[in-house]
């Protein structure tokens, strides 16, 4: 770890590499990318994410990192030190709230792997024979009033000692293990999913774009998609690109951590729908969807009780190494802004967040009103995680990075953003489409993620 004027930074470049891959591996990769792919029908889905992480995923990554090197920042320190206008540091706090709103659903979810984890050990997964049966013990398990909220304070509280321990012994470390191990994991069950009976159907399903399904929702969501997984729109590679020395190269660190991101949303939809074809489950089962069907290859596997255990403990890995950036981007806002301690910033932080998550933990079954549908209470509906996860993860998130968009490209100037990337370039990778980042970045980002927004205020069609 080193640490300069008394800001920490990552070990080197491996060392940032694994904690912006952490951050931006997790459950969106595994949990919220199969069933969003569901819900937009597929393979048209996949085509129109993949667009928007080039397009727009890696542009907005590239101009957040140089946001938070220059700066050394966090997100609303950053606008006010390179972004002149009283306006700017208000989209820093966007971000920060941002942060804590994804936080108060995702670590819900989170808790879910650890109760998963708990039936992988205790056996109880391998009863789930077939999609019916698969589906009745995750019905019963998060209906439940007591244990997801137990296991979202729980996993926030992994989260708060990670922090806690700073920027580079906590997080780093975390990752360096994770993601290695679970690349082989991961690799190893499509492998056992594509060669189901059925597994093909799987493969189609997730390849071929059936233009039929074109809406507006489904361009929503896979925007809000390549922004989630990326952790983009909200100042999260901001903060960790403040932790960077001058000396890395961000081109690189930028195109792999976007190649690993894309690769393992890519590789958990190779698992869950030739498995989802092979149980005959629901692909609209939504948030349970990888719940549902994952049981059901574990069941087809030799080994299948440890390859379970090994699957949930890794992507409860990944969940936290993604809990702790969200967590670290608020922290950073109090630490760098208000003067307070690193600890009393991340208690603090993860109260909030716990209070904040209640009502997610309880929308699927123990409180009926928050669980969506004709009784539910909540709007257009949604179950109150579902409500959160798109107004944070899909809305918030796209606001954020039209804004960045708009501050990097035409105030602070693509000749800055480009001198920032190139700053600590060794000059072994020279850089490719220089131009082309800053046109996507001045130009196409923004109007893109304008026009769907205008789109959809317009036709009124929010979800
Ligand atoms: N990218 C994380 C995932 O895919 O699970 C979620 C996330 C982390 C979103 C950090 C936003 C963020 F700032």
């Amino acid at each position: 770890m080193g640490s300069i004027n008394g800001r920490e930074q990552w070990s080197g470049r491996l060392g940032f590499i694994l904690a912006a891959a952490g951050s931006a591996i997790g459950l969106g990769n595994i949990w919220r990318f199969p069933y969003s792919v569901a819900e937009g029908g597929g393979g048209l889905f996949v085509l129109i994410y993949l667009i928007f992480v080039l397009a727009i995923g890696l542009p907005v990554l590239l101009a957040e990192l140089a946001l938070g090197r220059t700066s050394q920042r966090n997100p609303v320190g950053a606008f006010k030190a390179l972004i002149p206008g009283k306006f700017w540091p208000y989209v820093g706090g966007l971000g920060v709230t941002t942060g804590v709103g994804i936080l108060a659903f995702y670590s819900v979810v989170a808790g879910w792997t650890v109760g998963y984890l708990g039936k992988a050990v205790s056996g109880e997964l391998l009863q789930a024979q077939d999609g019916e049966t698969s589906n009745a013990i995750f019905t019963e398990f998060v209906a439940d009033p007591l244990w997801p909220i137990l296991l979202c304070g729980l996993f926030l509280l992994l989260t708060l000692v990670v922090v806690r321990r700073g920027v580079s012994k906590g997080i780093e470390r975390a990752a360096t293990i994770l993601m290695p191990a679970l690349f082989v994991l991961l690799i190893l069950l499509a492998i056992r999913a594509v060669s189901l009976p059925g597994g093909i159907d799987g493969f189609t399903y997730l390849f071929t774009p059936d233009w039929s399904k074109l809406s507006l929702n489904v361009v929503m969501g896979a925007l809000g998609q390549a922004l989630f997984s990326l952790s983009l729109g909200m100042g999260a590679m901001i903060t960790f690109g403040s932790y960077m020395s001058k000396r890395e190269n961000l081109w690189q660190s930028g195109i792999f951590v976007a190649i690993a991101d894309t690769g393992i949303a890519l590789l958990a939809g190779l698992i869950i729908f030739p498995a989802l074809f092979f149980a005959n489950a629901d692909p609209s089962a939504g948030p349970g969807l990888v719940f549902v069907v994952l049981p059901t290859i574990f069941n087809q596997m030799p080994l299948g009780a440890l390859f379970a255990t090994a699957f949930f403990s890794l992507l409860a890995i990944a969940a936290l190494t993604s809990t702790v950036s969200l967590l670290e981007v608020v922290v950073a806002y109090f630490v760098d802004e208000k003067g307070w301690t690193r600890n009393r910033a991340a208690s603090f932080v993860s109260g909030i967040c716990f209070a904040l998550a209640v009502p997610s933990a309880l929308a699927f079954g123990a409180v009926s009103g928050l669980s969506g549908g004709e009784d539910g209470i909540l709007p257009f509906g949604l179950d109150f995680l579902t409500l959160n996860n798109n107004i944070w993860g899909n809305y918030s998130l796209s606001i954020g990075a039209f804004l960045i968009c708009i501050a990097v490209g035409w105030v602070w100037g693509v000749p800055k953003l480009l001198a920032a990337l190139e700053d600590g370039d060794d000059r072994r990778f020279p850089m490719p489409g220089a131009p082309v980042v800053g046109f996507l970045i001045k130009v196409v980002c923004p109007l893109a993620v304008l026009t769907v927004l205008i789109f959809i205020i317009v036709t009124g069609q929010y979800f």
